[in-house]
This record gives structure tokens, sequence and C-alpha cells, in this order.
């Protein structure tokens, strides 16, 4: 196998428009339940501005850090996974390239709106057979052992990659995040789920990988029963790797040397890797665990709450059927979940892995930078009211060969590196954050800031910790309070995090804190400036990668541009889409940030941006499409020619049920929405051009 350019790929809330369903089964109602992180840590401190930034550095030659052996690994990925041109806008009085389209205004129709004249199709949806020999979608009688060769539910995250020799063929993996159970059954009880139900629910859960065909002149994708379908689930083998490995805190009864989990939940958006791997972020896997409240031992009480499990029952009541769930029978099942986890999407048969030095966290996503050197850089949000932001850095080099070994060695990297946590400062006196969202008299949110490293790990079962009073295996499971006790900055909800191929920044979806300086919560800081933040920003980050250093802006303050506490890069505010709670973030071939929006808190449905990140028009902000009512957007793929997005959750209401559906996407008629994979093109051209 050939290293494989790395497809350039590419949400949720507490006071935002989200509906409370939502919150129930996505998140465990994460938002409605106290903040978890109730550490003091020193978090922020003002300092004076710098007479020359690291951002102005770096801006002059940060663009190729990214070559290994020769070749360009960190390059937009165009039809099929070939490589398309990248570079940087140019002040230009037209749309700069890639964001010439027909904006789509804000809407609350139930269709997917795309661009005047782009054409769309829907790929896959929920219950679509993927495997050979499953059965057609029957949601009226549902089972286990249909849904286990169907797509999954409530897709997030798409990538695609290519299949050596099938140049008409795409490997297209997606995860499926949750379930809402009162949408998918029908009559469902709450409070008494059949054994089938929750069955057929973890059967929803997991991932998919199907190849899908491409066709000439179009940007369309036909699923195929192809040989290298498969789908992942909540009871899917995975081996436990790095330092928890072997650990008290991962050992079962049904596993007790704690090296192999069943299934992996709540995966929510992901990454690709060069070496042709797929990364998967576990997210909110708190929520599937019941009866927390039996745990009595202080320490364990500490650290359960510190991750929001907490209470009786859960949602789903998996517990009813599977005892793994019930802390009271299995009080580490949970330290099992929580990870970012890699398999190769290309081997049917391959046992994911769960990189526990990569810390556990509610991972949002997970993705890669390569240094000039070969370093592997794996950045990851931690998607909760006031955490934070991680950095792994590998020891290991990257290995170009296309063999199994390379593969191996290179499926390994995760394991062995420095795990880092963010502590961001800014340049303006505090003074001048007053929590409104007006700018600083120096005209930016902006400073640096540092990375704290928190666990090296490997080689073997090696490991070093780098906090006082927890030892490496403690920092692995519960890296959590690790964060809390060196000083990290408490973020307004750390969602997906890219690195821009054409050059080198990383950009951070912060998608909201309606808690932000309230109920005795943390206050506004120069990067969190506003109370009650309801529409979330867009942090611009460059950072030095290997290194422990970094300079940071914000990008964008989102919500309505004409409402006085939102920045747009310093661009006309009166020639911007409004855009609220940013979550997943994503490049085109031109070095243009694509942005998806979950939980729209300005009366529109969700939608997926384009924004210029360089030139005179830095900061123009452009809707390029909507998704159906009730749905948020995500796993934005931006290739040349197609636009590929997933529509989560359509029609999910605090009142919808299978009886009662507040959408009809994308069968229309009277049909039940059902989460669905969408391809959009630009029948004249490429997209935006
Ligand atoms: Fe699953 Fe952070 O959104
Ligand atoms: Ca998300
Ligand atoms: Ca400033």
């Amino acid at each position: 196998m050939a290293l494989r350019p790395l497809s350039l790929f590419v949400q949720h809330d507490g006071r935002s428009s989200r509906r409370s369903i939502t919150c129930t089964y996505r998140c465990g109602n994460a938002c409605g339940h106290d903040v978890p992180n109730t550490s003091d840590g020193e978090y922020f401190r003002d300092v004076a501005a710098r007479a020359l930034s690291r951002r102005q550095i770096l801006r002059s030659g940060a663009t190729t850090a990214v070559v290994i052996g020769g070749g360009s690994l960190l390059v937009a990925c165009s039809d099929d996974g070939g490589v398309a041109s990248t570079g940087s806008t140019t002040a230009s009085e037209t749309a700069p390239a890639g964001t010439d389209f027909t904006v789509v205004q804000p809407n609350t129709e139930d269709a997917l709106v795309v661009p005047a004249g782009y054409e769309q199709q829907v790929v896959i949806r929920w219950g679509d057979p993927i495997i050979a020999g499953a059965p057609q979608f029957d949601p009226l009688n549902q089972t286990a052992a249909a849904q286990q060769q169907q797509f999954g539910y409530n897709c997030d995250f798409a990538g695609f990659l290519p299949i050596d020799g099938e140049p008409d063929l795409l490997l297209m993996v997606t995860n499926h995040e949750y379930t809402t159970e009162p949408m998918m059954y029908p009559n469902y009880d709450p409070a008494n789920p059949t054994e089938e139900q929750v069955r057929t629910s973890m059967a929803a859960h997991g991932l998919s990988v199907v190849e899908v065909r491409t066709s000439a002149g179009s940007g369309a994708l036909e699923p195929v029963l192809g040989q290298r379908n498969r789908r992942i689930t909540a009871t899917t083998p995975m081996t436990l790797t790095g330092p928890a490995v072997g650990s008290a805190f991962v050992s079962t009864g049904a596993d007790p040397a704690g090296t192999t989990v069943l299934g992996t939940l709540n995966n929510c958006s992901g990454g690709l890797t060069p070496w042709g791997t797929v990364l998967t972020a576990e997210e909110n896997f708190n929520q599937y665990f019941g009866n927390a409240e039996s745990v009595t031992d202080p320490v364990a009480a500490e650290r359960l709450a510190r991750y929001g499990i907490e209470g009786a029952a859960s949602e789903r009541l998996w517990e009813r059927f599977e005892p793994r769930f019930d802390l009271a029978v299995e009080p580490n099942e949970a330290n099992r979940f929580g990870y970012i986890v890699e398999f190769d999407p290309n081997d049917p048969a391959a046992v994911p892995v769960k990189h526990t030095a990569m810390g556990r966290f509610k991972h949002e996503a997970a993705n890669i930078h390569v240094t000039d050197d070969g370093t592997v850089v794996a950045y990851s949000g931690d998607d909760e009211r006031f955490d934070y932001i991680y950095k792994f850095v590998s020891t290991k080099k990257v290995q170009s060969g296309g063999d199994a070994a390379a593969l191996a060695e290179n499926i390994a990297i995760l394991d062995e590196g420095t795990l880092y946590v963010a502590r961001l400062t800014g340049n303006s006196p505090a003074s001048e954050i007053d929590g409104s969202g007006t700018l600083p008299q120096d005209g930016a949110f902006d400073g640096s800031g540092t990375w704290i490293p928190l666990l090296r790990s490997g080689p073997g079962s090696a490991a070093e910790s780098f906090v006082d009073g927890m030892n490496p295996q403690e920092i692995a499971v519960f890296t959590r309070l690790a964060a809390d006790r060196v000083g990290a900055t408490k973020m307004d909800r750390p969602e997906d995090t890219e690195v821009n191929p054409a050059s080198g920044y990383l950009y951070v979806a912060l998608t909201n804190n309606s808690n932000r300086g309230v109920d005795g919560n943390a206050g506004p800081d120069e990067a969190n400036p506003r109370i009650e933040n309801k529409n979330g920003h867009v942090l611009e980050l460059v950072d030095d990668h290997a290194g422990t250093s970094f300079d940071w802006n914000l990008l964008l303050v989102c919500g309505d541009p004409e409402a006085a506490d939102t920045y747009f890069g310093g661009f006309d505010k009166s020639a911007v889409s409004p855009i609220s709670c940013p979550d997943n973030v994503a490049f085109d071939g031109h070095g243009n940030l694509w942005v998806s929006t979950d939980g729209n808190a300005l009366g529109s449905n969700d939608g997926l941006f384009s924004v210029v990140v360089d030139g005179d028009r830095r900061g123009e902000t452009k809707q390029f499409l909507t998704v159906p009512v009730g749905a948020e957007t995500c796993g934005p793929v931006i290739v040349d020619n197609r636009v590929v997005v997933c529509v989560q959750h359509p029609g999910e209401d605090d009142d919808a049920t299978f009886e009662n559906t507040f959408s009809n996407w994308p069968d229309g008629g009277n049909s039940l929405p059902r989460p669905a994979v969408a391809a959009v093109w630009n029948p004249a051209g490429n997209i935006g051009v």
C-alpha cells in the first residue's frame, strides 16, 4: 500500500436551538447537567503584546511542512483520490476560486437546499443494505440481524479513500454517532425497550465502510455491495493499545487482562491518515452506562463525575440486556470508551485499535498533520463546555513503504509519543475583554499559547507522567483530571480540528457555551470572549506542530452579522452569511475553510459555509447549502467536483416519533426521515469556480 493522499475532509449545546430530544439521545443531556469541569485551573493570563507575533513570522513560511519522501501528503483530494492543486487566494474583485456560487439564504425548508444550478443526490440512507444478501429496509419489522448489514443511523463523519487498482471506486467511511429510538421504532416505549430494539440500536451505532462508484461528468456516487464493505458496531471486538493496557482501570470480568473491548460508541467526527487508515472519535460515551450512583468510592465517583457519568438508569437501558453497561456490575467498562479508534478500511477483517496514549475524553475528532521530518501530530478537541484542546506528537516517523509491515508500523505510531493540552494566553488587557464580544483596542482576539505535556508513552509499555500525583495509566484513562491539574484553558466546547494544507494553520470549531460567565462558571477571556456564547467561534492557531508554542486568533466570532458581537476576519459584515454553532471544519483544494454547523441559534436550518482565510477577502463567509429541518450538517468533504455532507437526525424534534414525523426527508410523502449521506455538484464545472 502506498501512502495515500490525505483527503481533506473533512456540533451541540446548551441554550441554543437544538431540541432537547437531540440532547437526550446524543449526549445524554450534557448541557442540562452541571458543568463537569469544576476545576479552578489557572487557565488564562494576560501578557503584553509581542512586537512581532509568531503568526506573522510563521505566515512567511509555513506551507510545506507536509512532504515526506518527496511526496506531498497534505494536499486536497480531487476527484476520486487524485491530487488537486493547492494555493492561497489572492486579492480580487471576484470570489476566490472555490467560493464562486450563489449563496443559499437562511431557511427552514424540509429539503437539502443547494446553490442555484447545482445538483444533488442522496447517496445512501439509514437502513440501505451494504452487505451482500442484506435485507431491504423494513422499518416496521427491523431486526438487529438486518441492521448489522445495513447502513447505520445518524451518520456524522464522512471520509473517502482511493482503492488500489479501482479508479472508478472510492471507499466511503461514515460514523453512526447515536440512535434516536422514538423515531426509529414503532410504538417505542422508552421505559421498556425490547431486547430486539436494544440490540438493533447497538447495531445501528459504529461505522459503515461502503464502496461507491463515481460517474464521469457528475458528482454522483453509487453504492456498491463491494468486498470491502463492512459494519463496525457497538459489539465489534477491538484491541486496546498504549499505556492503559493491562491496568486495573480497564480490567473487567470479561476481560481481566484489559486488552480487548467490545464495540465503539458515539462516534462523532474523525479523520483519515496518510497511511490509509481511519480515525474515529468516541464522544459522548458517558450516556450509555447505567447506575453510576451505585459507585460510592469517592475517588471512583469523582472520576465518573468528571466524565458526566451519573445517575441511575441510562436513557437507552442497554444495561438491562448487557450487564457490562451496568456500572454496579462492571464499574470499569466505561473506562474502555472515550478513545480515538483506528482501523484499516481496506481490510474488512482488521481489528480496530483504541489508542489510549492519545487520552480519554469526549473526542470530537482527530486530524493529523505530518511535519517535514515525518513526525505525526494529531489534534483533538474535547467537546464539553469548559473543556480542552489536545494534541499528540509521535515519537516515531511515518513509514512510506507500501507494504503490510509499513502499515503495521504506521498504525502503531499513535501509541508512542507525547500528549499535550493547550493553554491560551491573550495579548490584550483583561479589562478590554468585557464579555460583550467588543474587540479589544488592538483589534483582535488573539495571543499566544503553550502546549503543556501530560503523558509520554512508549516504547513498549513504558510511559512517563508529567502530572504531579498521577501515574501514566491514570493520565491515559482520566485525562481530563490530568489536564485540570496543569492549568489548561477552558474552552467553549472544542469540536472539530483540522490543519489547512495550504498554510499549515490549525482551525478549531468552538461551537458554543451558553454557560460562559453565568451560574458561577468561568467568565470571558480573550480566546472565549463572550458571555453566554450561543453562536460559537472559530479559532485559527499557528502551531509549531511538533513543538510546544503557538500563536492564535479568532477568525470568526459567529452569529448574526448585523449584531455587534460578531466578527468575520475583518471582512465587510454586510456581505457575509449568518453562521451559528460551527462544528466541523474542512478544506477544499484552494485552501478555503469550510464549516458545517449544528444547532443554529438564529432560526435557520443548519448549513455548510465556505470561509476565505487569506487575502483581502479573509473572513468572507458564504452559505453553500442548508440541511432539512431538525438536521445538523456534518462530515463535509469538499473536492474539486463534489461536496458530500452527512445529514444527521433530520426531523429531530421533542415531539417527534416514528408515528409523528417532523421531516419526511429524503423520501418525501409521509415517509420516515432517514439520516443520509448526500452529494452535491456543479454540472457546469467544479465546485465554486
Ligand atoms: Fe457529536 Fe461534538 O458533536
Ligand atoms: Ca460534531
Ligand atoms: Ca488582542
